[in-house]
């Protein structure tokens, strides 16, 4: 049977989110330099919003450019930066024939004018989309958007908008770029690396982690159906026993 038919369609997560990782070294095993990754990479984007689409989910969150990334060689971080100005270009007309709205989440200022304004088009754009809204974490870095939640939490207190008293994680949640998303409940990362790097710490709190050694520019459809599937047969306890969670028998 197909990983896609085994899906079952009342337990899809609301919210996927994606570290696409991998692009260099899946370059460099082709013996190409790491900007090519990057160019196949989109295909994989291309197939995951496709498919996440397809199936109902209502939020993609994928982590394209961390803030750490600006490290990088300048010629690899221009080089992403053109290839975000290209793609965003020619996927608009896709993404309004898929009644997909596009939203951004990260330290944007950061970012060269012309993908600013590229994004900013883009969003004004599909800003009316309903069927999913994909998020790009771009020059994201998730110890940063607490820390800006905190300040203008702090700021709300000293102006005497908020009583201190009745801060709450819901006030948290809401000062984040994510307010008003549910949480993911499932978190992909692809290449076999094994760790967060700085992505929705938050909101990952409780989310199903799931890593596969596909690269992402090899990441197709049927590898979004089989992570959806594993997540499926998990048992989602928070905190409680198993007994808790499943359905009684009497
Ligand atoms: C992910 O692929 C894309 C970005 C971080 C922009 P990498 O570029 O990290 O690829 P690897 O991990 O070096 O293979
Ligand atoms: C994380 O990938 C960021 C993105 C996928 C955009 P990296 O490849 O930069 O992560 P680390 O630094 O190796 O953990
Ligand atoms: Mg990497």
């Amino acid at each position: 049977m197909d990983k896609k038919s085994q899906i079952d369609r009342e337990k899809l997560p609301r919210h996927i989110a994606v570290i696409m990782d991998g692009n260099g070294r899946w370059a460099k095993r082709q013996g190409h330099n790491r900007v090519f990754g990057h160019k196949h990479g989109v295909t994989a984007v291309r197939e995951t919003v496709e498919a996440s689409a397809e199936l109902g989910i209502q939020y993609l969150t994928l982590y394209a450019f961390s803030t750490e990334n600006w490290s990088r060689p300048k010629m690899e971080v221009d080089a992403l930066m053109e290839l975000l100005v290209r793609t965003i270009k020619s996927e608009v007309k896709t993404l309004m024939k898929n009644d997909i709205r596009l939203a951004v989440i990260g330290k944007t200022d950061m970012l060269p004018e012309r993908s600013r304004n590229r994004l900013a088009e883009a969003m004004e754009e599909t800003k009316n989309n309903k069927r999913m809204t994909v998020v790009l974490a771009l020059s994201y870095s998730s110890k940063w958007e607490i820390t800006e939640a905190i300040r203008q939490i702090a700021e709300d207190a000293k102006a005497g908008k908020i009583n201190p008293t009745g801060i709450n994680e819901q006030t948290l949640s809401d000062h984040l770029s994510t307010k008003g998303m549910p949480d993911p409940e499932l978190m992909i990362r692809t290449s076999g690396e094994q760790r967060i790097s700085n992505f929705l710490l938050w909101q990952l709190a409780y989310a199903e982690l799931y890593f596969t050694e596909t690269l992402w520019p090899d990441f197709r459809k049927e590898h979004l159906y089989e992570a959806i599937v594993d997540y499926q047969q998990r048992e989602r306890r928070f905190g409680k026993i198993s007994e808790q969670i499943k359905p009684q028998i009497s």
